[in-house]
This record gives C-alpha cells, sequence and structure tokens, in this order.
C-alpha cells in the first residue's frame, strides 16, 4: 500500500489495495492513521458491491445514525446519493458542511463510492479545518477556544428547510421534520481523538450560532470564520470516476458536492462512521 499526496496542502491518494478482497484489521488501522493525518484519502478503480462496500466500512468503525433520507432496501446504512439527469431540485450536500455535525456524536468519517458519474462535473471539494484554525492569528485561536457553536439542521431539514417538504420528483426520498430544530452545541475548536490536532469545527450548513453571544456578535464572527476556511489554499477537489471511493474525516474537514452537472446522471453510495462527542481543545 502506498500513500500519495493529493494536492500540496491535505488529501492522498492510496494505491495498490483492492477493496473488494477485504483487509487485514492491521491494514484498516493504518488506513485509519492516514485518514486522520491526510483528512481526505482516495481510493481508486475498486470494483465494490454494496456488500463490499459495507465490509470496508465496517473495518474502519462502527456505522452511524443517518436521519432524514430513506437509505437503500436492505442496507440500512448505506444512502444512494441520487441525481437524475433532468432534476432540478436542490442538490443533496451542495452547501459547504460536515455531514450531520448537529448529531451529539457527529459521524468520525464518512465513505462515499462512485457507481456512475458525469465524464466530468459532480466533483467533491473538501477544506481542511486543521489548516484553518492553523493558520489565525494566537490572538483569534485563544478567543475561538474558549467558545462553543450551536449546531442545528434546522435549515436543511426543519419543516421550512431546503429539503422540509418532500419533493415527488426527486431520486432521494429526502423528508426533514420538526425534529429538525433542535439545537446542540459542540466546541468551536475541537482536538481530534488520533491526532490531537486542533480544528476548527463549524460549517455554514448547520452552525446557527455561538452560545452566549447575540445574533449580530455571532454571525458577524461565523461569517469570518466560514469564508476563512474555504480560502482556495485550504481546499482540495476530489474528480471521481466510476470505482473511486473518498473517505474523508468530518472531525477535520468540511465538504460541498458541486452542482455543475446538470443533464448528466450521478450515482454513489455513502455510509457514515459513528463518531464521538467532540472533544474540546485545551489551548
Ligand atoms: C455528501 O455531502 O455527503 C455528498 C457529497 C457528494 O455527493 O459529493
Amino acid at each position: 500500500m502506498e500513500i500519495k499526496p493529493l494536492t500540496g496542502a491535505f488529501g492522498a491518494e492510496v494505491l495498490g489495495l483492492d477493496l473488494a478482497v477485504g483487509i487485514p484489521e492491521e491494514q484498516a488501522r493504518v488506513i485509519e492513521t492516514a485518514l486522520a493525518d491526510n483528512a481526505v484519502l482516495v481510493f481508486r478503480e475498486q470494483a465494490l458491491n454494496i456488500d463490499d462496500f459495507e465490509t470496508f466500512a465496517k473495518s474502519m468503525g462502527e456505522f452511524g445514525d443517518t436521519p432524514f433520507v430513506t437509505p437503500m432496501d436492505g442496507h440500512p446504512n448505506v444512502l444512494q446519493v441520487l441525481r437524475q439527469p433532468d432534476e432540478e431540485g436542490p442538490l443533496f450536500g451542495s452547501g459547504w458542511h460536515s455531514d450531520w455535525s448537529f448529531q451529539l456524536k457527529p459521524p468520525s468519517a464518512t465513505l462515499l463510492y462512485a457507481v456512475d458519474v458525469p465524464e466530468a462535473g459532480g466533483d467533491t471539494a473538501f477544506t481542511n479545518q486543521y489548516l484553518a484554525f492553523e493558520s489565525l492569528s494566537e490572538s483569534m485561536k485563544s478567543i475561538l477556544i474558549g467558545l462553543k457553536g450551536i449546531h442545528s439542521a434546522e435549515r436543511s431539514y426543519g419543516p421550512k428547510g431546503t429539503f422540509g417538504r418532500p419533493d415527488p420528483d426527486a431520486s432521494m426520498d429526502i423528508h426533514g421534520d420538526e425534529t429538525a430544530v433542535v439545537h446542540q452545541v459542540h466546541p468551536l475548536v475541537r482536538a481530534h481523538p488520533l491526532t490531537g490536532r486542533r480544528s476548527l469545527f463549524i460549517n455554514e450548513v448547520y452552525t446557527v450560532g455561538i452560545e452566549g453571544m447575540t445574533n449580530a456578535e455571532s454571525s458577524s464572527l461565523l461569517k469570518f470564520l466560514f469564508e476563512h476556511s474555504r480560502q482556495i489554499d485550504f481546499t482540495c477537489r476530489v474528480r471521481w470516476a466510476p470505482g473511486t471511493l473518498t473517505m474523508w474525516d468530518n472531525r477535520s474537514t468540511q465538504h460541498f458536492a458541486i452542482n455543475d452537472y446538470f443533464g448528466n446522471r450521478r450515482e454513489m453510495y455513502r455510509i457514515t462512521l459513528a463518531g464521538e462527542q467532540p472533544i474540546r481543545a485545551l489551548s
């Protein structure tokens, strides 16, 4: 197994593995460490059926909870992320976010496997939230370390949210409801349980405020942090081909499904892995 950098900033391609035949426990832990270090791992030319995909995901950790989207028949932990060529409604994942950050224990990682993708378009972009934090001034870091972000699924899955009403024309059965309005508070700066590295745990889709601040205060600070996080130096982009599997670390990244492939079909399988309650960085 060889690990090659994807960009100068972060992300890596993992070469020399056939995930369909399964991987030994020892190799799974090497991949887990590589993910914590590189934040995004890309495995190319993998011929996987859904069972193989689940088996690989299980070797990396427990399955996480998947709210608001109906999973695949017979595979309660797998989502089919599907878009037909003529679909026009909101695109699943098309906003900067860290998966399900509104949960008490947000997923540690997500695995996305490409089944059918456009010739060009439909890439997934990532930010590196370690770099976003580390590049701030010491003064700003010390302010942020004491703060807690308020996360909620309301804007996406609440009754008035992007996916609040069922869309009979959509390929994915996304069903928001009133449970989405709940707030969950997490440290704004979290420490990664494997690397100890500190990352900025905010995202524009689910972080709706900062505990103890007025709306005016928190929205200005969050606006700065959202823009700071997605500056080009802290991003990478995965171009898909059928058989590409990408795994990302939700503790240290945000991602964005790019909506630039109208007229083309895109089908992916997606699994999230269970995570822990985010650990507050101490200093
Ligand atoms: C997601 O946000 O999990 C989906 C990303 C994608 O479809 O590229």
